[in-house]
Order: C-alpha cells, then sequence, then structure tokens
C-alpha cells in the first residue's frame, strides 16, 4: 500500500524530518521558504494531510479551494488563530495542535521580556554596543525592581501559570489574574493568588501585566487605549500570547508619552512586519516570536505533530484534537 502524502510548509527540526520521511511520502520545505496561498491550495487539492504552522494564513479563501483532497491539518503550534475554524468546521477539516511541550520555554520567554522591560536590558545592550556607555553613576539607567513586585495575567491556562510559579517562586512576586471562572484551589493556594473580578482590576493594580489569551475575533485589540490608561505610570505590559490581542497603535502612543514605564512584545500584529513606531521607542523590548524556540521544545512540536499524524492515518482518537 501507498504511504500517505504529508505536506509540510515550514522547515522542522532535522530528527522530525527523518522520523516524517520514513513514515509518509512527505514534501518538506528544505528552504524554509514562506509559501503562498495558492502553494497552500495545491498542498490541499494534492495531498491528504497538510501540517501548517502559526505564520502560515488559512483563511476561508484558501481553505473553499475546490477538489480538496487534505482532511486533516496537523498544526505545528499551539495557536492556531491562523485557519479560520468555521470554514474549517463547515468541511468537517480535522485540525490538531501541539499543547502541552511549549508550555516553560513560552513562560522563560514571558519573564525574559519581563526583566528585559524592568531592568532596560534591550536599552543598555544599545548603548554598550553604540559606544555611548560613559560609564557607571549613581542615576544611571535607574529601573524598576522585579522582586516583591505585582504580576497581573490576563487568562490564566498553562502558559500563565508557568510564568506566576517563576515569578512567584523565583522572584517573590505576588500573583494576581483575570479568567472568568477561579483557576483550581491547588494552583492558588501553591501561588497564593488573587482572582480580580476584571481585566480592568488587573491593569489598574499590576506592576507588570502579561497577557495569556489566545489570539483571534473575541480577544483583538483587547488591550485598548482604555485598558491602557488604567494601568499606573511605572508599569510595564509584556505581550507572548498574539499580537492582534493589543492595539499597537494605542501603545505606541501610551509608551511614547510615558504613560507607563515599558512593554516587552514577542509577538505582533501583521507580524513578521513590525510596526516602524516601535523600533524608534526606547522603552519596549522587542523579540521575534521567540516563544517556543528552544530545540527541545521545536523537537516536541514536531512530536506531537507525528504522533497526530500517526493516529490520524491508523484510525486511532486524535491526541490533540481542536476540531
Ligand atoms: C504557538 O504554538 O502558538 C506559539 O505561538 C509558537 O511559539
Amino acid at each position: 500500500m501507498s504511504k500517505p502524502k504529508v505536506f509540510i510548509t515550514r522547515k522542522w527540526p532535522s530528527s522530525v524530518e527523518e522520523k516524517l520521511k520514513a513514515r509518509y511520502d512527505v514534501t518538506l520545505n528544505v528552504d524554509d521558504r514562506p509559501l503562498t496561498a495558492d502553494e497552500f491550495k495545491h498542498a490541499l487539492q494534492n495531498y491528504d494531510a497538510v501540517c501548517p504552522t502559526v505564520c502560515d494564513s488559512f483563511p476561508a479563501d484558501v481553505l473553499n479551494v475546490e477538489n480538496k483532497r487534505c482532511k486533516i491539518l496537523a498544526n505545528f503550534g499551539v495557536g492556531y488563530n491562523h485557519i479560520d475554524i468555521e470554514t474549517a468546521n463547515a468541511q468537517n477539516l480535522i485540525i490538531t495542535n501541539t499543547p502541552g511541550v511549549l508550555t516553560e520555554s513560552t513562560a522563560d520567554i514571558a519573564m525574559t521580556l519581563l526583566l528585559m522591560s524592568a531592568r532596560r536590558g534591550a536599552e543598555g545592550d544599545r548603548l554598550v554596543r553604540a559606544q555611548q556607555w560613559q560609564g557607571w553613576c549613581p542615576t544611571h539607567m535607574m529601573s524598576s525592581d522585579v522582586t516583591g513586585a505585582t504580576l497581573g495575567l490576563i487568562g490564566f491556562g498553562r502558559i500563565a501559570q508557568a510564568m506566576a510559579r517563576k515569578a512567584h517562586h523565583g522572584f517573590g512576586m505576588k500573583i494576581i489574574y483575570f479568567k472568568p471562572s477561579p483557576a483550581d484551589k491547588s494552583v492558588i493556594d501553591d501561588l497564593q493568588a488573587t482572582r480580580c473580578d476584571s481585566i480592568e482590576q488587573v491593569m489598574q493594580s499590576a506592576d507588570f501585566v502579561s497577557l495569556h489569551c489566545p489570539g483571534g475575533e473575541s480577544t483583538h485589540h483587547l488591550i485598548n487605549q482604555q485598558m491602557l490608561d488604567l494601568m499606573k505610570p511605572t508599569a510595564h505590559l509584556i505581550n507572548t500570547a498574539r499580537g492582534d490581542v493589543v492595539d499597537t497603535e494605542a501603545l505606541i502612543n501610551t509608551l511614547k508619552s510615558k504613560a507607563i514605564m515599558g512593554a516587552g512584545l514577542d509577538v505582533y500584529e501583521g507580524e513578521p512586519n513590525v510596526n516602524k513606531g516601535l523600533l524608534d521607542l526606547e522603552n519596549v523590548s522587542l523579540l521575534p516570536h521567540l516563544g517556543s524556540a528552544t530545540i527541545a521544545t521545536r523537537t516536541a512540536m514536531g512530536e506531537k505533530v507525528l504522533n497526530n499524524l500517526d493516529a490520524y492515518f491508523k484510525d486511532q482518537p486524535l491526541p490533540d484534537r481542536v476540531i
């Protein structure tokens, strides 16, 4: 019997690509070139499974291509807001993702950004590289304390809780959060976390606000000018969730006028294009969507996709089925 045809949209860790080659009739993207909508349509028409990732856009127009052969999008990534779920659902297209394995690495990047923003890490690095540093002095580049400060989490899923553990147990931070329903008692007890009644309350009370909600229509520009105006002038905003959760223009205005102390961003509206207004600001730390980018995590994500594909082609229950 011939092997199922599987299409991989971007370069994956080599060890996982080797396993894919052994099990499937696989087409890899060895040059790691971003593909076009027409190439995605062609893949949907000619392969049994397509494995996109978080930077590939699958809107209705792409999914509605005629004569589709593909029955499963096995996504490399936990977020799937790049796929039009309503259209996929209407077509009974199966979607799987890779939850669980990127929790700690993404929480590490959120903490990295928190520390960079608080202690002006990126700004200091730029200063030294530009050979502009005039030497130590008592008032040079003073910044914000992290230890003992209040961390406010918007969304309180796996990644937020992992960040809260690092912040609370490592840096003695006080944890507050907003999530529609209260978290498990064991989690609350471990973190001595306080649930706020609203997002507004978190924005007003936290020294560091970190975003952990999924992207998509329901959270589009959730953090708008009104929300930003609630933050303390000494506070910092951290976003490792999705770029469009924050109204970027509003954030730029807020940072420009120094209405908050700083921000740390790993994700952007319309990435990989980054709003030029951010690039000129000293009080924002910018990373290129590195949340899950450790060798072990990216390999584990690939293995998860492999498990989902294997289960699908063996007609077994799918470990990480989204729809
Ligand atoms: C995901 O999996 O959704 C992450 O954004 C990738 O780092």
